[in-house]
């Protein structure tokens, strides 16, 4: 099987890599692969891939509050090229979304069929993203994801890991509530989808849910550290992107294919297991 894989050196690039050592893998990222340019859909076309697993994204939620063209332009325009390069080849398309479609304001965990409704640039660039995928292309699943750590790159654990070993106390959101997702335990579950015959969209998370404040006192007290982590509520973070309180997402489709993951608190004994390998990772 020849797999494209845009995005191929983020985290979730990263894990998938490892996840498909042996398969014939076609790797595209910036700057050679360029998803603002048109001419990416022809060099997917070129590569003749009969899969495509479409992660590369502009994924810096606050940031894209401060350049919505160039997030939409990645996301969404992007997003067509790949779709209908797909299209072209009669290729299946599994493309990364995010738990960021949503407004947050249910108390129940998101359905694959809710309706999205982004409060933030990123989340509507990925909304506009994932119907170029469904529209564009009739053999396309679209995978929802939440809250990714991986190896590779920044993310929230290597972030509270650094800061959790300099600062007297930390202080994190504890009014959202999400599913933490090890990219290594998604890159297992996409391997399993890539043959599958699901379109449409897929829930796909570690299972079980948290806090923020919950999720970072869970990574200091697995560093053996008593660094208290204090609560703070969205308003006193002042991030620049809105961001949904409640995103937990409900996997009512995933048992088609294969088990739930495991929980997150498991999910991230194994990731934090490899904790010397992130001390000489600088983010
Ligand atoms: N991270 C999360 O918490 C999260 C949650 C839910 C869903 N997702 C989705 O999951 C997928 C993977 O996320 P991730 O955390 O692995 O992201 P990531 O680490 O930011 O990787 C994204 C990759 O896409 C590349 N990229 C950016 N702009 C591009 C462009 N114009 N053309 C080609 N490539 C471009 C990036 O390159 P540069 O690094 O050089 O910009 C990077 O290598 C994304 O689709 C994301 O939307 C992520």
């Amino acid at each position: 099987m020849r797999i494209l894989i845009t995005g191929a050196q983020g985290q979730l690039g990263h894990a998938l890599q490892q996840a498909l050592a042996g398969e014939d893998l076609i790797l595209k990222d910036l700057p050679e692969f360029d998803l603002t340019q048109s001419g990416s859909e022809s060099q997917i076309v070129a590569a003749r891939p009969s899969v495509i697993l479409h992660i590369g994204a502009y994924t810096n939620v606050d940031g894209a509050e401060r350049e919505p063209d160039r997030a939409l332009a990645v996301n969404a325009q992007g997003t067509t090229f790949v779709a209908r390069a797909a299209a072209t080849l009669n290729a299946r398309l599994i493309y990364l979304s995010t738990d960021y479609v949503f407004d947050g304001t249910k108390s129940s965990p998101y359905r694959e069929e809710d309706v999205p409704h982004p409060i933030n640039v990123y989340g509507q660039s990925k909304r506009e993203g994932e119907i170029a995928a469904l529209t564009d292309c009739p053999n396309t699943l679209v995978v929802r994801t939440a809250w990714l750590y991986g190896h590779a790159g920044n993310n929230f654990v290597k972030t509270i890991m650094r800061l959790a070993g300099e600062k007297p106390f930390l202080e994190v959101v504890g009014d959202q509530r999400g599913c933490p997702t090890n990219a290594d335990d998604l890159a297992l579950v996409l391997n399993d989808l890539l043959t599958s015959e699901l379109r449409g969209i897929c829930h796909v998370t570690n299972t079980g849910d948290c806090t923020w404040h919950e999720f970072a006192e869970a990574i200091v007290i697995r560093m053996g550290l008593s660094t208290p982590v204090r609560p703070i509520t969205t308003a006193q973070a002042g991030r620049l992107a809105s961001r949904p309180a409640y995103s937990v997402l409900a996997q009512e489709r995933l048992p088609i294919v294969r088990d739930p993951l495991p929980h997150w608190q498991d999910a991230l004994a194994r990731f934090m297991r490899h904790a010397p390998r992130l001390a000489s990772t600088s983010n």
